[in-house]
């Protein structure tokens, strides 16, 4: 019912040269991929290049992160419908790095989303608990906060257009990765917050990814959780064999 959406967020890694050789490689491989969609997201430097390359294959392109208006007095910002216009039909919001380093906010990832849908961008909204938050048991009411704050005003029909990538921060880049049944814990707990937000029927539509050190041989297991519906992937995205084996999860 839901296919699986694989993403690699290459961070701020790679210039134009090794961000064409991965995307060539990535779409030279995946030609026969039916029944999941595969993403990546490199710096918006290399978004101009990689669209051509990979408009009509397999690989959809996507951002690591937006302003809320379409123009303005934004020094150093990136407007939504300028991410659209290069081909992109993702962008990741509310990354955790981004709440920890650049100061987002719940509230400003709710005005991202809302400007990303009204766009034509899929926003993957990103939320997860830090390590104090988990050790004292602080997980799921942190998650649903997050999700609350960051979708608030979304009709069910936005919704749909959402996906939400559950990324608990102690285990990203780390190699620490959620057990698959605490992570599935999670990712239900999540799913019936969604429905909370519309609909049973809205809920099950939408896509939850895992990310946290994901990796070829972690997830196997991950992808086989009821509620994990695909993968958002750092490290393990920078290379292309890692990357390809995560796509071909079993
Ligand atoms: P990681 O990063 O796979 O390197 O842990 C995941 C992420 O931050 O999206």
């Amino acid at each position: 019912m839901r296919r699986p959406l694989l993403a690699g967020n290459w961070k701020m890694h790679y210039g134009v040269s090794e961000g064409v050789a991965l995307v060539e490689a990535l779409s030279a491989d995946l030609t026969d991929l039916t029944d999941r969609d595969v993403l990546v997201c490199p710096p918006f430097t290399l978004l101009g290049s990689l669209a051509p390359l990979l408009d009509g294959t397999a690989v959809a392109l996507g951002a690591q992160n937006m302003h809320y208006e379409t123009k303005g007095a934004f020094t150093g910002e990136i407007a939504p419908n300028m991410l659209k216009e290069l081909g992109c039909s993702y962008v990741i919001l509310g990354h955790s790095e981004r709440r920890q380093y650049f100061g987002e906010t719940d509230e400003l990832i709710n005005r991202k989303a809302h400007a990303a849908l009204a766009n034509g961008l899929k926003p993957i909204v990103c939320v997860g608990e830090v390590k104090a938050e988990r050790d004292s048991g602080q997980a799921e009411s942190v998650v649903v906060g997050q999700l609350r704050g960051s979708l608030a005003g979304l009709s069910a029909e936005q919704l749909r257009s959402v996906v939400i990538a559950y990324e608990p921060v102690w285990a990203i880049g780390t190699g620490d990765t959620a057990t698959p049944a605490d992570a599935q814990a999670i990712h239900a707990r999540i799913r019936a917050e969604l429905a909370a937000l519309s609909d049973q029927a809205t809920a099950d539509a939408i896509i939850i990814q895992y990310g946290g050190s994901v990796k070829p041989d972690n997830v196997d297991e991950l992808m086989a959780q009821p509620d994990i519906d695909g993968a958002l992937v750092g490290g393990a995205s920078l290379k292309a064999a890692d990357f390809i084996r995560i796509v071909r999860f079993k």
